[in-house]
């Protein structure tokens, strides 16, 4: 709980009175399996799988499928630590390690990390080093840390596992126990955010290591509702006004399905709300936090651009919200407007197939796109280039919005 007398005027750390428990609406927050919604059937399976080894038994290797902010990373991490419960209740030493393969993409670091969080979750840290060692050295750390023990059984979740460089790791973790290197029965959780990765998956893992597979939906508008609603506490009593969660809800939805996602447009409402000293958060905080996080990704979209391509996307943008009537605009209409925000920038123009092809990347980039007219009789064909985004948005970003 924050601490509530913290909204005084005067005092620059000042908080405001919007949160009560901001870190339940922050990133990285994992929270207790009870707090889990509309993931009913897929905690289910994954404790079917890992029962066997709350008594003692081997447990079943799970694959899980699906989009970003699906819930994939987090049922994985409830339901494993769910499972060490339970055999502790039935005396029976579990033990699992968590690797996020994208943070540990080397073989050699990704057996280092499931070396390191075994020992942490057995409170030994310290046993194992921080470099130097092959990967198949840290990984008979881990088969010794798991014999001196006594562990029964060992799960090790493989997160993102699409971006680990090799499979030596899955393969090993798939043999140890019947190639005598680890006395404990071994199951693995693999992850992937990539569908398409399932029938590289499948052809790289032998057989007996696809017991099963789950594939997580994108969330719909209702349970991106609960999941929102069981976060409410985050803020104080009467703080978030009635709409405001159905609205990211159904804004999220539509847009993605990703939890994630919903829950930081939440946050970021919440805390507009907060810059701004006032009561309450309202649906216009709600559009604003969406426009914001537009506006942020859109920035990063173009961060290492040149000038020039700004000043093109500038022209574009402009040109889409001067014309009323269409939103597609030819090579050299554009180039008139970007000379002269050029010129008016001190930068020399460049040449107008320069621009035009300049124009061709950014439809690479998803950030226009671009089409052949056919153009009148005796005409030629034109290249015709349309702005895919919102043009208040590039205005914003860019830094020339009118309010600004
Ligand atoms: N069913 C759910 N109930 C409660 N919170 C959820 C649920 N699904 C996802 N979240 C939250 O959304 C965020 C993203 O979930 P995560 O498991 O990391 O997604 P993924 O691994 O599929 O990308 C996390 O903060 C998580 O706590
Ligand atoms: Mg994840």
């Amino acid at each position: 709980m924050e601490h509530r007398d913290n909204d005084d005027e005067d005092n620059i750390f000042s908080t405001g009175s919007i949160f009560a428990n901001r870190e339940l609406v922050r990133i990285g927050h994992v929270p207790e399996l009870s707090r889990i919604v509309g993931r009913d059937n897929e905690v289910r399976a994954l404790g079917q799988a890992l029962g066997p080894a709350t008594i003692g038994g081997p447990p079943e290797t799970t694959t899980i499928y699906g989009k970003t902010g699906t819930g994939k990373s987090l049922v994985a991490r409830c339901v494993t630590r769910e499972a060490k419960l339970e055999a502790e209740r039935n005396d029976v030493a579990f033990q699992f390690a968590y690797v996020d393969c994208s943070d540990y993409r080397t073989d050699a670091q990704a057996s280092r990390e499931m070396a390191h969080s075994l020992a942490s979750n057995l409170n030994i840290n310290g046993d194992v080093p921080q470099s130097g060692l092959a990967a198949a050295d840290y990984r008979d750390i881990t088969w010794k840390t798991l014999k001196y023990n006594n562990v029964n059984s060992f799960v090790v979740i493989l997160d993102e596992i699409d971006t680990l460089d090799d499979d030596e790791l899955l393969r090993s973790l798939s043999r140890a126990k019947e190639s005598g290197k680890a006395s404990a029965y071994i199951g693995v959780i693999c992850i992937s955010n990539k569908v398409e990765f399932r029938d590289r998956l499948n052809e790289r893992l032998n057989s007996s290591l696809q017991d099963k597979e789950l594939i997580f939906d994108p969330y719909d508008a209702g349970q991106l509702r609960e999941i929102l609603n069981s976060r409410a506490d985050a803020f104080e009593e009467d703080v978030l006004e009635e709409e405001v969660i159905p609205k990211v809800a159904a804004l999220a939805a539509r847009a993605h399905g990703d939890a994630r996602k919903a829950i930081d447009t939440l946050y970021e409402a919440g805390r507009l709300a907060e810059t701004a000293r006032e009561q309450t958060v309202t649906s216009t905080h709600v559009d604003e936090a969406v426009e914001r996080a537009a506006i942020n990704r859109f920035q990063s979209l173009i961060e290492g651009t040149t000038p020039h391509v700004k000043y093109i996307l500038h022209a574009l943008a402009v040109l889409t919200v001067e014309t009323p009537k269409t939103d597609v605009f030819r090579t050299h209409r554009i180039y008139n407007v970007y000379s002269n925000f050029a010129d008016e920038d001190g930068a020399e123009p460049l040449s107008e197939e320069r621009v035009y092809r300049l124009l061709k990347e950014q439809s690479f980039l998803g950030i226009t796109e671009s089409n052949h007219t056919g153009g009148g009789r005796g005409e030629g064909s034109y290249l015709e280039h349309r702005l895919l985004q919102d043009p208040e948005i590039v205005l914003q970003a860019l830094g020339r919005a009118k309010t600004d």
